[in-house]
């Protein structure tokens, strides 16, 4: 991902915060999206699993409606999948631009495995609306044998093809994920980030503590999800089956359930993980909103048992969420202050380009002559006096006092009575300084 480094514009402090802004939208789009559609396809494979097994038609048909709700459509998987990953990794390109520590190679893999993922589950999620239509075409009363052996074939078939499409989905995200969050615990804590090798860092247990957070995370969010939009085509009337119904409401209570019950205390472990210096009153207080979300959704989760409610539902997905945006926050804010030091050398080096680009800091033999003509040569020759006094009368007395010289020109006083004061030239630090040297290197060179 070295190449990376041709995109990586010089930026100042203030382009750093914004860019800190910016990941944190994007990162706000990716991480429930992905983690959505991950604990999605999963539920949809086991049940679909299951479906196969004990040949029950609800299952089945909540395999289907799973993969549908937590995928949205084609397109999602592009604008909340891809896009945002590819602009997360352009901005930490440019965060961790002439680190020694990066996290590139890892988003890299993260990026591939994502598309490839995607590729695998669009082609599952469209996949079983045809197993529903083989499915339900045996059902139907044909008597033609023929048809019915050809009818039972293709479905088999299109079944073990989406099976498949499923599972290989299901692991490229698992791995994309995987990357990803190694990837974005670097940064986190950069100062002790001290792993060796590629491999390493996968299996480091502040990844891996991470890792689990955001799958148990993803099993929760997706069995929020699919409840509250569940309920809502229930409420819309989209359709009319009360055994169902009451099928998938208890499938998926009990998923969300059992899922969320850990996540705090891998919220600890990953609190525990950070260095030091990185937990800030800001990580604290966010990591602890987080929680609180969290437990609220317990709450809403505990009345959902009692009573199934579209609302209540609706309430538990949206805690859910804001949990996880507190905790991408924290995470983030983490972030900004372990790599505080490397942010300021960036700005640093970024002070230094823009003073090359105005021209500060050369040296200035052919500057000084023109600011010389431009500033003092109206008042001012070698050998006369003119409105001030002539060079070679004045400037034996500053032959080895540069400073002095430096500090008349910038502000000058009155020296001779038989000249007016003279008018402060208004130059800046460098511009006098540079103006001394080149008088008293001209008058070296006429008294030779
Ligand atoms: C508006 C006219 C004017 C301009 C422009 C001007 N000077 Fe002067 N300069 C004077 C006058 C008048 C004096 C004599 C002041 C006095 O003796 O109090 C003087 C005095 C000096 C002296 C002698 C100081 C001493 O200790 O006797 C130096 C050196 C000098 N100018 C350098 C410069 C340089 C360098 C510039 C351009 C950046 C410059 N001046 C621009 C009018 C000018």
């Amino acid at each position: 991902m070295e190449f990376l480094n041709n995109f990586v514009l010089h930026q100042s402090a203030e382009h750093i915060e914004l860019l800190h802004y910016m990941l944190l939208i994007v990162l706000f789009i990716f991480i429930p999206f992905t983690c959505i559609v991950f604990g999605g396809i999963f539920l949809s494979v086991y049940y679909k699993n299951k479906a196969n097994k004990h040949n029950n038609n609800f299952y089945l048909r909540l395999s289907k409606d799973v993969a549908e709700i937590t995928t949205i459509n084609k397109s999602a998987g592009f604008i909340f999948g891809v896009v945002p990953l590819l602009t997360a990794i352009l901005i930490y390109s440019q965060l961790l631009h002439n680190s020694e520590v990066t996290n590139l190679n890892y988003l890299g893999l993260a990026l591939v495995f994502i598309i490839v993922s995607f590729v695998f589950i669009y082609s599952y999620r469209y996949s079983l609306s045809f197993n529903r239509i083989f499915g339900s075409l045996s059902n139907k009363s044909i008597t033609d044998p023929l048809i019915i052996e050809d009818v039972n074939k293709l479905s088999d078939e299109s079944n073990r093809i989406s099976q498949k499409a499923g599972i290989f989905g299901l692991l490229f995200l698992f791995l994309g994920m995987w990357f990803f969050i190694t990837a974005v615990t670097i940064p986190s804590i950069y100062s002790s980030w001290n792993v060796e090798s590629f491999v390493g860092g996968l299996f480091f247990w502040k990844v891996l503590s991470r890792f689990i957070y955001c799958i148990f995370f993803a099993l929760a969010l997706s069995g929020g999800m699919v409840l509250f939009i569940f309920l809502e085509d229930e409420k819309k009337k989209h359709f009319n089956d009360e055994e169902y119904s009451v099928f998938v409401k208890q499938k998926i209570l009990r998923v969300t359930f059992f899922s969320s019950v850990f996540i705090p205390l891998f919220a600890l472990i990953n609190l525990f993980g950070l260095p030091a210096t990185a937990l800030t009153g800001t990580v604290f207080t966010y990591s602890i909103i987080s929680l609180a979300l969290l437990f609220l959704g317990y709450h809403f989760l505990f009345l959902l048992t009692k009573e199934i409610k579209g609302t209540t539902a609706a309430l538990l997905f949206f805690t859910l969420v804001f949990s996880i945006a507190a905790f991408i926050i924290s995470d983030q804010k983490a972030m900004a202050t372990s790599t505080q030091v490397h942010s300021a050398m960036l700005s640093a080096e970024f002070d230094k380009y823009l003073a090359e680009l105005k021209g500060e800091g050369k040296t200035i033999a052919i500057n000084a002559a023109e600011i010389y003509q431009v500033k003092c040569a109206s008042c001012h020759k070698w050998d006369q006096k003119l409105v001030g006094p002539a060079h070679l009368e004045v400037l034996p007395k500053y032959v080895g006092k540069e400073a002095q010289l430096v500090a008349f020109i910038r502000n000058p006083v009155k020296v001779d009575p038989a000249y007016p004061p003279m008018p402060n030239p208004g130059l800046k630090p460098n511009e006098a300084d540079a103006i001394a040297k080149y008088l008293l290197e001209t008058y070296n060179e006429k008294n030779k």
